[in-house]
């Protein structure tokens, strides 16, 4: 660290969080994103009208508390307004989370591989970092995350379906591993995804969260509602934890664009729905398509695939894929490939039918 100005000591242990790569262009092919786990569909109907209105007076500060669309979420989901919290992206909720519970002396546990701001909000508030590795089917390791917590657990962080290797939590895993944990340790059960599972046995938090005061539920509008860039997204929790949260979320932070966006959306939730099983059904066949191949693909209930490859294959999978001007996202032990356009989908195909024929010769 330099000692020009007084900075934190800890920043230099953060995490780096590796933002999805843009797609590299290629000659004669349209570039395509598969690394960030966006919505590829058009925006649904009334959805940029509803934003151009709410942005027309851009002198104005927003809603601070986002009235409109907190009553709307509460309806939607059936619970009372004081339980749901808005933030800009399930990220400020997620941060949020950690500001309210961890700080040095605590501790945090949470599956890895999973979302990658996880360990940096960790670090941020300085609080020890216990990662509990999945197992090797991409699920969450309830025992191990149940033997990780001790009397320093502040927070416990769960994934479903767990951003990068797809499978969902199921209610009977969500069950079990509540009744093991202490009733004043927060439980964030994070949904970014939740719209595209299609499983029977998927947990659905909302419904978990009317059994355990301790569960906070995240969500988000930035993937099946396709609302990445606007920035909103909420966190559904006790009253008292709520509270708290909105003590430490920034004032305005959701903009009126946002807001208004969302609520627009919201409204439209059947079609949300429906287009996020037409993405699950692209998944599936997708995933199924990778697998006659030959790869190793977990269940995934989200709207992208997990291919475990050795780091060499990793790094050249995706440079064959960036030839063909798709970027997709490499991490450690494989690449995740958003569900995008079927284009670009067919030309993951065309590389991975091409590396399982280079292995079998
Ligand atoms: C598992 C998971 N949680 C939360 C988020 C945050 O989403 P946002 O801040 O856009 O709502 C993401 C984004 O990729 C994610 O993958």
């Amino acid at each position: 660290m330099s000692n020009r100005f007084l900075l934190r000591d800890a920043l230099a242990q953060f995490p780096p969080y590796v933002p999805g790569k843009p797609p590299v262009s290629a000659p004669g092919l349209t570039p395509y994103k598969l690394s960030s786990n966006e919505n590829h569909l058009a925006p649904l109907p009334g959805v940029p009208e509803a934003v151009a209105t709410a942005s027309a007076l851009p002198a104005n500060y927003p809603d601070p508390t986002s009235a409109k669309l907190v009553k709307a979420i509460a309806a939607h989901f059936d619970v009372d307004p004081a339980e749901v919290v808005p933030g800009a992206g399930a990220s400020e909720v997620l941060s949020a989370l950690t500001n309210i519970t961890l700080e040095a002396g605590t501790s945090v546990v949470y599956p890895w591989p999973s979302f990658e701001m996880y360990p940096i909000l960790a670090s941020a508030r300085g609080a020890e970092k216990r990662p509990v590795d999945l197992l090797s089917d991409g699920r969450h390791d309830f025992a191990g995350l149940a033997a990780a917590i001790d009397d320093t657990t502040r927070l416990v962080l769960l994934c479903s379906p767990n951003n990068p290797t797809g499978p969902s939590i199921t209610t009977d895993e969500l069950d079990g591993f509540m009744a093991e944990v202490p009733e004043n340790v927060i439980v964030v059960l994070d949904e970014a995804y939740w719209e595209f599972a299609t499983a029977a046995e998927v947990v659905d938090g909302v419904a978990a969260f009317a059994e355990y005061p301790n569960l906070v539920i995240a969500r988000t509008f930035s993937k099946a509602h396709g609302l990445a860039g606007l920035r909103v997204g909420f966190g559904i929790a006790d009253a008292e934890i709520a509270s708290a949260l909105r003590q430490v979320i920034a004032p305005f932070s959701v903009s009126a664009g946002a807001q208004a966006a969302a609520l627009e959306s919201l409204a439209r939730g059947d079609e949300v729905m429906v287009r996020a099983k037409e993405v699950a059904a692209t998944r599936d066949q997708f995933a199924q398509d990778l697998r006659d191949l030959g790869f190793t693909v977990p269940d995934t209930q989200a709207n992208y695939v997990w291919i475990a490859l050795g780091p060499e294959a990793a790094v050249e999978f995706e440079g064959a894929c960036a030839a063909q001007a798709v970027a997709i996202r490499r991490l450690s032990g494989g690449v995740r490939v958003s569900i995008g356009p079927d284009e670009a989908l067919d030309r993951v195909r065309k590389v991975a039918a091409e590396f399982a024929q280079a292995a079998r010769s």
